[in-house]
């Protein structure tokens, strides 16, 4: 089966392509143009790396209410989720067990799910309910307790984390706690419990998923490409961050408290003064990354749509009563409109990157010893993930 793999992978990006994943960064390349423009790549990233490991669903406060639903796509699989009639959050594939229609669309809320074809209804637990004219006209078919494992909706493995949603499509990854200790490790002075969702930004990006976190990794841009972040925490007290075990990590200690970043917000409660000028980032492999500045806690998430097409989600959530209430509306504001700013920065270099790796010239370049071992790291990880 391994050997299977190698093959295709060979197939995709050659011999010298797989080598240069592995090779130390000094004479390291990233990966050939064919793992950010090929349908088959993509394909095996989908189901290696994201239907196998924990991704980001959502916010749970996006679904405030019983029956609140919303479409996702993860690792290529269409799925629902959804807040059922006692409160639980929970996960269904996205598809009618007749004929197989996609069941919802649209973020909306609903009592039962009807199929939009024959009308089979579902309850929230995905247990089916009835199917009308099934057995002949004017005939109902009704399922006190489901229609058993032929029938009912497919659910998939779901858990929340202070307010954010995870779902893991294949069921086996480890528990959540576990995949995201690494993190939890390095934040035990943050009260995460304290953290409430403040809002999310959408982003189309015309580049392939693996440059957003290439790029969100890398302090190396900075300078040319980011002159308010720049301003904030210079290059001066930037490193390139490291891997403990699958979550990448990088922070610093800036200079001032700046209006996005710290000010005008409530801080976690009993954050140490040490930590109160200190921004950290996290990538949770494969696409979780979380910002945790003294008032907040952001998530960055990129979704798949094509090689050279991503989703993006930012998710910012704040401390207590400032995501929500009007005495922090400015604040609020000021703190999405920062990250508006900040993220469309990157987007025109995201695309150039795509264009440029249509260019038989590139061969995955040169990267920066002192600044892109983790970016390399990240595209070995990819590799090693479709291998394992
Ligand atoms: S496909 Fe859903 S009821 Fe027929
Ligand atoms: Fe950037």
């Amino acid at each position: 089966m391994t050997q299977d793999i190698r093959k295709k992978i060979v197939d995709l990006i050659g011999e010298e392509g797989l080598a240069q994943a592995f090779a130390p960064i000094e004479e390291a390349s990233g990966l050939p143009n064919a793992a950010y423009w090929s349908d088959e790549w993509l394909a095996l990233e989908q189901e290696h790396c994201f239907r196998r490991a924990w991704v980001f669903a959502g916010a749970e406060a996006e679904l405030p209410e019983p029956g609140d639903m919303k479409p996702i796509e993860i690792g290529g699989a269409p799925l629902i989720i959804l807040r059922d009639q006692d409160g639980v959050i929970r996960g269904f594939h996205n598809v009618c067990r007749h004929r197989g229609a996609k069941l919802v669309t649209g973020p909306c809320k609903k009592s039962t799910l009807t199929c939009p074809y024959h009308a089979w209804s579902y309850a929230l637990t995905g247990k089916l309910r009835s199917r009308p004219h099934f057995n002949g006209p004017n005939v109902m078919d009704k399922f006190e307790d489901g229609g058993g494992d032929k029938l009912d909706l497919v659910e998939v493995r779901v858990e929340t984390w202070n307010g954010c949603i995870f779902s893991n499509v294949s069921g086996d990854a480890e528990p959540l706690l576990d995949w995201l200790k690494p993190m939890l490790d390095r934040t035990e002075n943050y009260d995460f419990s304290a953290i409430r969702w403040a809002g999310k930004l959408e982003f189309e990006v015309n580049a392939n998923w693996k440059l957003v976190y290439e790029n969100y990794m890398e302090g190396y841009h900075v300078f040319a490409i980011h002159p308010k972040l720049l301003k904030f925490a210079p290059m001066n007290v930037r490193w390139s961050g490291e891997w403990d075990r699958h979550v990448f990590y990088n922070d610093y200690v800036f200079p001032a408290l700046d209006e996005g970043r710290g000010e005008g917000l409530p801080h976690y409660p009993g954050l140490p003064e040490d930590d109160a000028k200190r921004g950290l980032w996290f990538l949770c492999f494969p696409h979780f990354a979380a910002e945790v500045f003294p008032d907040q806690f952001s998530v960055l998430v990129s979704y798949p749509v094509a090689p050279n097409k991503t989703r993006e989600e930012l998710h910012v959530f704040l401390i207590g009563d400032a995501a929500t209430s009007n005495d922090f509306k400015e604040a609020r504001e000021a703190t999405m409109k920062m990250w508006d700013d900040l993220n469309r920065e990157d987007l025109g270099v995201l695309e150039l990157l795509q264009q440029g790796r249509l260019s038989p010239a590139y061969d995955g370049g040169r990267l920066s010893p002192h600044w892109e071992g983790p970016t390399h790291d990240f595209g070995r990880r990819v590799v090693e993930r479709i291998l394992s």
